[in-house]
């Protein structure tokens, strides 16, 4: 997937946090590896030569129970979302130099040696326990196979986690009430052997550890107010056939959350088998380490991870970057509720391009702050500053080269500009350093900007006839500008920075290979120009609408599915009325006014029918009414009731009992 090759060794490992392999990706999971993806890109670009790789984490409980659902295996099922993440990583320019599987037999083996060291330095030790059993099913019921009651909050959670109350971690055992997922039967407790890692062992490690680290405050912050409270140890096995085997245990696996990380060394070794490198280079001598993840699992990085890598004499990440959480149109981000943006079949299937999509993640907000996806803003950056600044600058230059000289002009370019360019170097290369890709494009964009007043105030439409020396000058000059802002944010947009530097006349795959430094060479007067395209299109209010629709209707679909009980069904007053007259409302061609015999009184009630049914044709009908509804006015008429109908795709058709009931009977 990567563009540039180099033969010089890798200096740094970046690594992404590693997406389930059990369901589509979503924005959510680009807020990791977009950013991720531009800090790579800056990396290369300032010289250095980073080995970034990423992979599928493929076992743990989820995925056994959808698979389970789907009627497939759980390797049949990770196949398909492995394939489908790859898929989406290379539509959207994220340029891993590896994506490897934590099912692969080097993550087993690596999982089974850090497993032993730390058993043999006494960090892992066995513990009977009492677990969930359900005795229907006749098995133990590890972590979402079991369901019950939260033992810190009272809330309804699974046996992992807290997920609908105070969103704790809940230890094996912890959860009161347990019921069996699969059956819904009670479960009960009995006592099994597994094994624990000794977290509580690694508290002054921890902090000291905490201390020395990069990456984003937050983050390491949290983690250390967790350390100071209480390191509980951890349950590392899991009663499952799916999974990498506790060694020596045939009836175990390890918990995901041990041997998904482990991933990252494994996914370092698999690459550097094929090139000639040596994966100790990273995981054993220091060579850095750096983490992208998303701020919900930090507790994972921060903590436990270091710790068993600690106590397996491994070597430690040198930094821990998190992001802030995604919000979609101001909601918390929720998929079970429709709050969500599919990258496959809601961004890329309605055509938006790709690179829209990293420039608004990664300019949006600072890196560790909550990020809002909202179409209406997402709109308006893409005009304003995509269309409107960057893009407006590179067509109004590029055409003006094109019409006037066909070629860059010869010149001096003022000093002022490459001043600028330099000065714009050094910011982002600062920004990229402290993991802050708001500010990286801010600096780029600002460098368009000032692009676009050195164009409007050289006025080289005018200079052309007047002084055409001059307006050779700023023409070059801008395109200086131009050929900086295609190196500067191909790391954001990749692919949109490519179309413009072959637009200049060079090879534009090129662009993923040049260097800052390459921002300051000098263009080569009589370099050809071709004919222009504009960068970015335009988006229109419309697509904004139908995108706002295809969430609406998700979230709609969802809100219908909350279950009501018969208690709450009673509380509905609904009732058979006969229609005594109707007249149209006036100014609404839609309302009717009925009034309906309800059998001990006679309620005005206002539907919306009046472009399906005649006011005529409705007398004597009997109706079923809502009797109990919250009285409302509809243009001046209150209305004392709500009329069923069944909605034909925005056509309504009354409903009336089968055989005449009589004004006033209930319906049950
Ligand atoms: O939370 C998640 O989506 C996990 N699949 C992340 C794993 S990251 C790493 F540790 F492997
Ligand atoms: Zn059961």
């Amino acid at each position: 997937m990567r563009e540039q090759g180099t033969n010089s060794e890798r200096d740094v490992l970046v690594t992404c946090g590693l997406p389930y392999a059990n369901g589509k990706a979503h924005i959510g999971h680009l807020r990791t590896y977009i950013p991720a993806d531009i800090y790579v890109r800056v990396l290369r670009k300032q010289g250095r030569n980073p080995l970034f790789v990423c992979g599928s984490d493929t076992h743990g409980t989820p995925i056994v129970i959808n698979a389970e659902k789907e009627g497939l295996t759980p390797k049949e099922l990770v196949e398909i979302y492995h394939s489908h993440f790859q898929e989406i990583f290379r539509k959207l320019n994220i340029s891993f130099d590896y994506y490897g599987s934590t099912d692969s037999p080097t993550n087993h083996a690596r999982t089974h040696d850090i497993v032993m060291r730390n058993m043999n330095a006494g960090y892992i030790y066995p513990k009977k326990v009492e677990l969930a059993y359900c005795p229907v099913c006749d098995r133990f019921l590890p972590d979402r196979y079991v369901e019950g009651i939260c033992p810190h909050c009272g809330a309804v959670a699974r046996g992992d986690e807290c997920d609908q109350g105070c969103g704790a971690h809940l230890e094996p055992g912890e959860i009161k009430e347990p019921k069996c997922k699969i059956c819904g039967n009670s479960a009960e407790y009995r006592e099994q052997e597994h094994f624990f890692f000794r977290l509580s062992a690694f508290r002054d490690f921890l902090l000291d550890y905490l201390d020395g680290v990069d990456g984003t405050p937050h983050a390491i912050n949290y983690a250390k107010e967790w350390v100071r409270r209480e390191l509980k140890d951890w349950c590392i096995t899991r009663n499952l056939e799916w999974g990498v085997r506790f060694p020596g245990r045939d009836d175990l696996v390890v918990y995901v959350w041990v041997d998904a990380p482990i991933g990252y060394i494994s996914f370092t070794e698999e690459w550097c088998e094929g090139h000639g490198e040596d994966w100790k280079g990273f995981w054993m001598n220091g060579k850095p380490i750096v983490h992208f993840i998303g701020l919900d699992i930090v507790y994972h990085h921060c903590i436990f991870w270091p710790s068993l890598l600690k106590g397996a004499g491994y070597g430690l990440p040198s930094a821990i970057v998190a992001s802030g959480m995604v919000k979609i149109e101001d909601k918390t981000f929720s998929k079970s509720r429709g709050y969500v943006v599919w990258v496959e079949d809601d961004y890329l299937k309605n055509e938006f391009d790709p690179d829209v999509l990293r420039y608004y993640i990664a300019s949006y907000t600072s890196h560790t702050k909550d990020l809002n996806f909202s179409w209406k803003m997402f709109a308006e950056k893409n005009n304003q500053e995509l269309v409107a600044s960057l893009g407006n600058f590179i067509h109004r230059t590029l055409t003006f080269a094109y019409r006037n000289f066909g070629a860059v002009p010869n010149g001096n370019i003022d000093d002022e500009i490459m001043e600028k360019i330099s000065k714009t170097i050094d910011e982002v290369i600062k920004a990229n350093e402290r993991y802050e890709f708001k500010q990286y494009c801010d600096l780029v964009m600002a460098l368009a900007d000032f692009g676009n007043s050195y164009f409007q105030k050289g006025e080289p439409w005018k200079k052309v006839k007047e002084d055409e020396a001059r307006c050779r000058e700023i023409i070059k000059g801008c395109l200086q500008l131009c050929k900086a802002l295609c190196i500067l944010f191909e790391p954001v947009i990749p692919s949109a920075m490519e179309r413009a530097f072959s637009m200049m006349g060079f090879d534009g795959s090129d662009v993923h290979r040049m260097r800052f430094d390459d921002a300051l060479v000098e263009l080569e007067s009589g370099t050809k120009i071709l004919k222009p395209t504009p960068l970015f299109r335009r988006i229109e209010d419309a697509d904004v609408k139908r995108m706002e629709n295809i969430l609406n209707e998700r979230i709609g679909k969802k809100e219908t599915k909350i279950e009501i009980t018969y208690e709450d069904f009673k509380k509905l007053d609904i009732r058979v009325g006969v229609v005594k007259d109707v007249e149209r409302i006036k100014g609404a061609n839609r309302l009717l006014k009925l009034n309906v015999d309800m059998g001990d009184e006679v309620r005005t009630i206002v539907a919306g029918i009046g472009e399906c049914y005649r006011p005529d044709d409705l007398i004597g009908r009997e109706v079923i009414v809502v009797a109990n509804m919250r009285p409302t006015k509809f243009f001046g008429v209150v209305s004392e009731g709500m009329l069923l109908a069944v909605d034909d795709n925005g056509t309504p058709i009354i409903i009336s009992p089968e055989r005449r009931a009589g004004a006033g009977k209930r319906v049950k």
